[in-house]
């Protein structure tokens, strides 16, 4: 499937598995419209990709009115959306009890209720037009319990059953979400990951050429629940 001109929504675009994707969107020619909560970085991301990057949004997904107010300024730009990448992601490495009403709602915004309100408004125009492909960065914390990570894996548990959910609402209508499951990947978030060997993680480049061939299928035959692991753990 050729990708060239489609429009694409990616949260978490200025990460290290978001700027990776960015540059895979960019070598198909898509037109992306770049989320990240630092303006700097944002602003360093669209003079990198101009020719692909049409709009860049700041926003704090942590808070919810924040989300629906990104909403609905891009709703109003009346772009049609073809594809949308949830790749922002919160870990927080906190003992349970020690968790607090405040970081659990951050913490949720992020990693699911944004996810769910991008794809519940997008979702609309890809139906319409018969194709769309919604992207969601799950974890190894998808399938796993972790000690110290309860409201990671709890949200990205959240958006396994979200993403499969979706795909089975939609699929008749030509919209396919897909959940990729990665183990730890060399990216700042994968810094925080203790007693691991940081050398040994996924390789974020390498990872984005597969979620970006992966929805470029257009056949019958669809991956849609793909957990990605790494050989070497030494
Ligand atoms: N790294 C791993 O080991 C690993 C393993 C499995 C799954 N994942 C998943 O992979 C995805 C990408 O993560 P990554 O590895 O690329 O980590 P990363 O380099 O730390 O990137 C995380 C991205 O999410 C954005 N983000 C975080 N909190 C946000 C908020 N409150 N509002 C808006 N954006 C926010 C960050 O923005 P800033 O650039 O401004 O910080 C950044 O763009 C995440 O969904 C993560 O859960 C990561």
């Amino acid at each position: 499937m050729n990708l060239k001109n489609k429009i694409c929504i990616i949260t978490g675009s200025t990460g290290g598995l978001g700027e990776e994707i960015i540059d895979k969107l960019a070598n198909n020619q898509v037109k992306i419209i770049a989320l990240g909560k630092n303006q700097k970085k944002l602003i360093k991301l669209k003079k990198k990709y101009k020719n692909n990057i049409i709009e860049t949004f700041c926003c704090d997904l942590s808070n919810q009115k924040r989300i629906l107010s990104t909403i609905k300024t891009i709703k109003d730009k009346k772009y049609n959306i073809d594809i949308l990448i949830n790749c922002a992601g919160n870990f927080l490495v906190k003992d349970f009890q020690k968790i607090s009403i405040k970081e659990i709602n951050k913490n949720i915004n992020v990693n699911i209720i944004a996810p769910f309100l991008f794809s519940k408004e997008f979702i609309s125009n890809m139906k319409k037009q018969k194709w769309g492909r919604i992207v969601n960065i799950g974890s190894s914390s998808s399938y796993f319990g972790f000690a110290k990570s309860v409201l990671y894996c709890s949200a990205k548990h959240a958006l396994l059953g979200f993403s499969r959910s979706v795909n089975e609402e939609f699929k008749k209508h030509g919209v396919r979400s897909y959940i990729f499951s990665p183990g730890s990947i060399k990216t700042k978030m994968g810094k925080l990951v203790k007693n691991q060997n940081y050398q040994t993680f996924i390789d974020p480049n390498e990872l984005s050429s597969f979620i970006i061939s992966t929805i470029k299928q257009n056949n019958n035959m669809v991956t849609e629940e793909i957990k990605i692991n790494r050989i070497n753990y030494n």
